[in-house]
C-alpha cells in the first residue's frame, strides 16, 4: 500500500515523478505529494485524492528540480487530508520523507521528541521520521548518520526515501519489509516501489534488501547493509519487460478489460507448458527442485483474499490429481500459527502482486524450518519470487484494477498445472484435463458472449442489499470468491457458503428479500445442490443460478440461470469465475461505483 517514487538527475524530473505516481495509484489513492528541492530552495505539494489532482495544480506551476521524491497514499493513521499526505517534513523544512509501511512505535517517539519542543501536525505515523531524524541532526550534523541513527530506533515496517537541503545532492532510501527498486538511467536514478515505475525509463536497476541503506548522487549508489554492516557494490539486474497491460483500448475501465483478458490469460499460462497427447506438463520454474518435489508428503498454501481462494481451488485439485494432503491457510493467520512442521512438507505462497505484506510475513516464519518454499506469483521479480525456493509465473501481464479477476483465472489454472505436475504418472483424467485447458480460451469466449444477460440481471438484482452465494466441491472457493468479488466493488454485503451448510445456520437468513446465487454446475454432487437450492426456494428465497448448458431442471426451479459451456469438474472454475466477475462488475456498474478503485481498498497489501 502506498506508492512511492523518486528521481535525482541531470533533467527536470518532475513530470518523470508525477507519472510514476500515477502508474503507482494501485497501491493507494486516497490522496498524494510531492517534495523537491531546487538549491538552495525547497518545496511541497500536496493534494487530497487522486494523483490526477495534485498534477493539476504543480503543473500550473511548471517547477523544476532534479531531485524529488513523491507518495500516493493509502491511510493507515489518520484520515485522507492535505496535512496527513506525504511527504512528510521537519519543522524547518529541510528534510522530507516519504513512507509506506507502519511505525508500531511512533506514539512513543512522537512522545519522546514533544518532550524535546517538537511540534508535529499530522495524525500519522510517518511524521515522526523526519523529526526523528532532525533531532539526531542536531546532535552529529551529519544527515547520513541520522537517518542510521533514526532507523535503528523505528520498529515496524517501512520502505523510505529522504531528500534533504542540507543534502541538496543526495537521494536517501531504505527498506524494511516493504520493497524499493533503483532504476540506473543515463542522465540519472529512477526508485520507487514498484519496478513498473522503472521500466519506463530503464531495464538495469537493483532491488534493495530488508536493512538496505541507499546514498544515491550522479556520481555514485553506495548501499549499506545496516544489519551485515556491509557496503556490497549494489547487484545490478536486467528487468524483464512484462505485458504491462497499460492500454485499455475501448473498455470503460480495467475491470472489465482484465475479464475480456482471460481467455489470454489461460494461453499464456499453459503455452509451452503442456503436452495433452501425453498428459504430460513442464513447469520449468519448479526444474531445480524436482528432487525436494518426489519427497513432499504435505502441501501448505499460503495466500490472502481472491489468491487464498484460488489455492482452495488448488487444494481440491493437488489432493484429488496428486493425492497429496493440502491446507490452505489465510496468510495473516498462519505467519502466528504455532503448528508442527515437518521438512517433508512444502509450502506454495500465491500471490498476483508478490508484495502481499501477510504472504511474505508467513514464508518468513518458515525460512529457517527446511522445507521448500514454492511460489505462484504474476509480478516477475517480486518479493514473494525472490524469498522463494523456486516457482511458477503466472504471466497474466500487469493487473491493474484493484479487483483480481485475470490473475485468479491464471491462478486456478497454474494449479491445475501443479498438481497434474505433482501427479506420480500422467493417466487419462490428465490428457482429458490438458486438453480440456486448451478449449477453455474458446469456452470463455462463450462466457464472455453472455455479457448482455449478465447486465440485465445486474439490473434486476443491484437494490438487494444481502446476497448468499454456495457451492460445494470445486464450486464452493468459487463461491467465496463470487461473494468477494460482488462486495469489494458493490459495497453489497455477500457472503459464501458451503450448500451443504445451509442447514447449519445460514438458512434462517433466507426470505424473499435474500437472494442467493447458486453454483450449480455439472459434477458429482449437482443433484445434492440442487437440494439445497430447493430448501432456498421453499422459503421464498430469490435464487440466480449458474449451471452447464441442456439443464432443463435448474431452469424450472431457479428464478434466473445463466449458462456456461460443458466442461469438467477440474476446469470449471476459470468459467464460473468469469460469470462471478461479469455479475459483480455490472451490479457495482449499476450503482456507478468506481470499479476499478474501490473505497478503502489498494491492490497491493504491502502492510499487515
Ligand atoms: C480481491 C483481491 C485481493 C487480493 C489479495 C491478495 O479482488 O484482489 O483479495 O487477492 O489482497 O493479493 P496478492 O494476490 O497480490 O497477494
Amino acid at each position: 500500500m502506498c506508492g512511492i517514487v523518486g528521481y535525482i538527475g541531470k533533467d527536470n524530473g518532475i513530470n518523470l515523478v508525477l507519472d510514476g505516481l500515477e502508474e503507482l495509484e494501485y497501491r493507494g489513492y486516497d490522496s498524494a505529494g510531492i517534495a523537491f528541492i531546487n538549491d538552495p530552495k525547497s518545496n511541497v505539494y500536496k493534494e487530497v485524492g487522486e494523483v490526477k489532482n495534485l498534477k493539476k495544480i504543480v503543473q500550473k506551476d511548471k517547477p523544476n528540480s532534479n531531485l524529488i521524491i513523491g507518495h500516493t497514499r493509502w491511510a493507515t493513521h489518520g484520515k485522507p487530508s492535505i496535512v496527513n499526505a506525504h511527504p512528510h517534513f521537519n519543522s524547518d523544512r529541510t528534510i522530507y520523507v516519504v513512507h509506506n509501511g507502519i511505525i508500531e512505535n511512533y506514539q512513543e517517539i512522537k512522545n519522546r521528541l514533544i518532550d524535546q519542543g517538537y511540534n508535529f501536525i499530522s495524525e500519522t505515523d510517518s511524521e515522526v521520521i523526519p523529526h526523528l531524524i532532525d533531532y539526531y541532526y542536531s546532535k552529529t550534523n551529519n544527515i547520513l548518520e541520522s537517518i542510521k541513527l533514526a532507523l535503528n530506533d523505528l520498529v515496524g515496517t517501512y520502505a523510505l526515501e529522504i531528500i534533504s537541503t542540507l543534502t541538496p545532492q543526495k537521494l536517501y532510501l531504505a527498506r524494511l519489509g516493504s520493497p524499493l527498486v533503483i532504476g540506473i538511467m543515463k542522465n540519472g536514478y529512477i526508485t520507487g516501489s514498484d519496478k513498473n515505475v522503472v521500466l519506463e525509463h530503464t531495464s538495469k536497476a537493483t532491488f534493495l534488501n530488508d536493512y538496505d541503506l541507499a546514498e544515491v548522487s550522479l556520481s555514485k549508489l553506495k548501499i549499506i547493509n545496516l544489519k551485515d554492516k556491509d557496503s556490497n557494490p549494489p547487484k545490478i539486474e536486467l528487468l524483464e519487460n512484462e505485458k504491462t497491460g497499460n492500454d485499455l483500448g475501448n473498455f470503460p475501465d480495467y475491470m472489465l478489460k482484465e475479464i475480456h483478458d482471460t481467455p489470454e490469460t489461460i494461453k499464456l499460462a499453459v503455452t509451452g507448458r503442456i503436452n495433452p497427447k501425453q498428459g504430460n506438463v513442464k513447469l520449468g520454474g519448479l526444474d531445480s527442485v524436482i528432487k525436494e518435489l518426489e519427497h513432499i508428503d504435505r502441501i501448505i498454501i499460503v495466500a490472502c483474499g481472491t489468491s487464498y481462494y484460488a489455492g482452495l481451488v488448488g487444494e481440491y485439485l493437488i489432493e484429488e490429481l496428486a493425492n497429496i494432503p493440502v491446507e490452505v491457510v489465510l496468510a495473516s493467520e498462519f505467519k502466528y500459527k504455532k503448528e508442527p512442521i515437518s521438512r517433508s512438507a512444502c509450502v506454495i505462497a500465491i500471490s498476483q502482486s508478490g508484495e502481499t505484506a501477510d504472504t511474505i510475513a508467513a514464508l518468513n516464519k518458515v525460512k529457517d524450518y527446511g522445507v521448500l518454499e514454492l511460489g505462484i506469483v504474476n509480478s516477475i521479480g517480486s518479493s514473494v519470487a525472490r524469498l522463494t525456493d523456486a516457482g511458477v509465473y503466472c504471466h497474466a501481464g500487469t493487473e491493474k484494477s484493484v479487483a483480481s479477476t485475470k490473475a485468479f483465472i491464471s491462478q486456478v489454472t497454474i494449479l491445475t498445472l501443479v498438481a497434474l505436475r505433482l501427479k506420480k504418472s500422467p493417466d487419462k483424467i490428465s490428457r482429458k484435463i490438458l486438453s480440456e485447458l486448451q478449449a477453455l480460451p474458446q469456452k470463455i469466449k462463450t462466457v464472455l458472449n453472455l455479457e448482455n444477460q449478465i447486465k440485465e440481471l445486474a439490473k434486476r438484482y443491484k437494490d438487494y442489499s444481502n446476497f448468499l452465494y454456495i457451492g460445494r466441491g470445486y464450486n464452493y472457493p468459487a463461491a467465496l470468491e463470487g461473494a468477494l468479488k460482488l462486495k469489494e466493488i458493490s459495497y453489497i454485503h455477500a457472503e459464501g457458503f458451503a450448500a451443504g451448510e445451509m442447514k447449519h445456520g445460514p438458512l434462517a437468513l433466507i426470505d424473499s428479500k435474500f437472494p442467493t446465487f447458486a453454483i450449480a454446475t455439472d459434477g458429482p454432487l449437482l443433484e445434492k445442490t440442487i437440494s439445497n437450492i430447493e430448501e432456498i426456494k421453499a422459503r421464498g428465497g430469490p435464487v440466480l443460478a449458474v449451471a452447464t448448458i441442456g439443464n432443463k431442471k435448474l431452469k424450472k426451479l431457479v428464478d434466473d440461470v445463466i449458462y456456461i459451456p460443458k466442461t469438467l469438474e477440474q476446469t470449471s472454475t476459470q468459467l464460473i469465475g468469469v460469470v462471478l466477475q461479469l455479475f459483480a462488475y455490472y451490479m457495482a456498474h449499476e450503482l456507478s461505483k468506481n470499479i476499478d478503485k474501490p473505497r478503502n481498498l489498494a491492490k497491493s497489501v504491502t502492510v499487515e
